[in-house]
């Protein structure tokens, strides 16, 4: 589950790159299409969720390892 995570983190933040660059191209048109400058932001938002877990992982693994019974 947690490598699962990481690798759609590192996935999204392909995408994510991908549509900056695709919203800089339109953005330098001559006629611009403004609403492609909105597309990055859901790969943003899903590699926010994504990277505020794997930014939880390391103390949620420690909880369960103290919680743990000896
Ligand atoms: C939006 C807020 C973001 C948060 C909160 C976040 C958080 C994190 C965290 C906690 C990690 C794991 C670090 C570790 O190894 O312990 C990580 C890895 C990574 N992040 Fe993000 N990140 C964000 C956005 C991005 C963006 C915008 C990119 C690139 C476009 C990106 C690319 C990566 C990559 C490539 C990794 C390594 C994944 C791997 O293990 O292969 N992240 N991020």
């Amino acid at each position: 589950m947690d490598l699962r995570i990481r690798q759609l983190h590192r996935w999204f933040s392909i995408a994510f790159t991908v549509t900056v660059v695709v919203t800089f191209v339109a953005l330098a048109q001559e006629d611009p299409i403004v609403w492609i400058s909105y597309v990055p932001l859901l790969p943003l938002a899903l590699l926010l969720v994504s990277g505020l877990y794997l930014f939880a992982l390391p103390y949620l693994r420690r909880r369960r390892a103290a919680a743990r019974p000896r």
